[in-house]
């Protein structure tokens, strides 16, 4: 049996530990196993760049940030785009998977590599996708790896901000990851204690944060701690469409540094803003996710032995588990406004904006 592995979108921690899941489960369980790693996700496959890995390729990568086969962004709206000889990149992967001899492919990524993913497997390949993201917002899994070790950094950000924001008498406006959804922010924002918590699904009132802060300072607390997610606006930026937003931004693609601006005003306090960015994605993947990590390798490597395709692998209520790739694509699974965790933060006076 041949099996092609490729690691789609955005990196995480956590890549490799699935990659040596997966490979380690498969030389185990599988006589006659063939093993094809596919370079720089969907762009390999479409340029056709693969190499066989042996054994020694899944070792000693359980704690190695970053993804040993490469990744690139390939937007799912491109793939069925035919060329000047009628030819599309769903057309060139198809070729491939047939030229590469594959049986099977395993897909690493987030929700766009799930879209591209049901449409291959809809046109004939036998997929099985894995869900990757540091932004957790997959549909039909609880978790997805790389979640939870961004969390960590995240929170240990905020947590380091605690300190210089005290001596300095300062608020610390620190912009986390997630365009869409607002896990991480919330998350990272709880963990760290944060006193402001934004997110890209509740829109919010500048003038409610700022009025926040007031009150903070007001019962002798000089600092604060603002987490907002990149995709965070607010409520009049809500009802505006994606374009006229950015335009009205000018050039600013986050609403960070005018909230940082507009708090300093409003509320006549001393405002910084720090943006970690990528190191939300960079380094080892943190213990949970090692685990995590196995656990969805190994099981994707069960399922390439029973033939299971047009799946995705999922964590349901503490089992894991498969979702149809056709259940699962297109969908995203955003905060809910009155979820658990909000319900938690608004319980103890974190101010959500709204
Ligand atoms: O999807 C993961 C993510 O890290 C988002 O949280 C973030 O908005 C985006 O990717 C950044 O993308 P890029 O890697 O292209 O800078």
């Amino acid at each position: 049996m041949k099996v092609g592995i490729l690691t789609s979108g955005g990196d995480c921690p956590g890549l490799n530990a699935v990659i040596r899941g997966i490979g380690k489960s498969l030389f185990e369980n599988i006589k006659n196993i063939e093993l094809i790693g596919i370079a720089d996700g969907y762009g390999g496959l479409i340029r056709g760049e693969c190499r066989k890995m042996d054994k020694s390729d899944f070792t000693g990568i359980l704690t190695l940030g970053g993804t040993i086969l490469g990744t690139s962004r390939q937007p799912f709206k491109l793939m069925t785009v035919e060329d000047e000889n009628s030819v599309s990149r769903l057309d060139l992967m198809k070729q491939n998977y047939k030229k590469m001899g594959l049986d099977c492919l395993l897909t690493l990524g987030g929700a766009g590599t799930h879209k591209t993913a049901a449409l291959l497997s809809a046109e004939g390949c036998n997929v099985i996708g894995l869900p990757k993201t540091i932004d957790n917002d997959i549909w039909g899994t609880d978790v997805t790896f790389g979640f939870h070790t961004a969390v960590d950094i995240a929170t240990e950000c905020i947590d380091r901000l605690h300190s210089t924001a005290a001596s300095h008498g300062r608020t610390m406006i620190v912009e986390i990851m997630g365009n869409k959804a607002g896990w991480l922010t919330l998350y990272s924002g709880l963990a760290g204690g944060a006193d402001v918590i934004l997110l890209p699904e509740i829109p919010f009132s500048i003038d409610k944060v700022a009025k926040a802060i007031e009150k903070r300072a007001d019962a002798g607390k000089a600092f604060s701690i603002v987490a907002v997610a990149e995709g965070a606006m607010t409520k009049e930026e809500s009802k505006m469409k994606k374009k006229e937003r950015l335009e009205k931004r000018g050039g600013e693609t986050t609403i960070t540094n005018r909230l940082a601006k507009e708090i300093a005003e409003k509320a006549r306090v001393e405002t910084r803003v720090v943006v970690p960015g990528h190191i939300q994605r960079g380094g080892s993947p943190s213990a949970y996710d090692r685990v995590l990590s196995t656990e969805f390798g190994s099981f994707a490597g069960k399922l390439v032995k029973e033939e299971k395709f047009g799946v995705t692998v999922a964590m349901v209520k503490g089992e894991v588990t498969y979702n149809a790739l056709a259940d699962i694509a297109g969908k995203a699974k955003l905060v809910p406004d009155d979820c658990q965790e909000v319900r938690t933060a608004e319980s103890i006076g974190i101010c959500l904006g709204r």
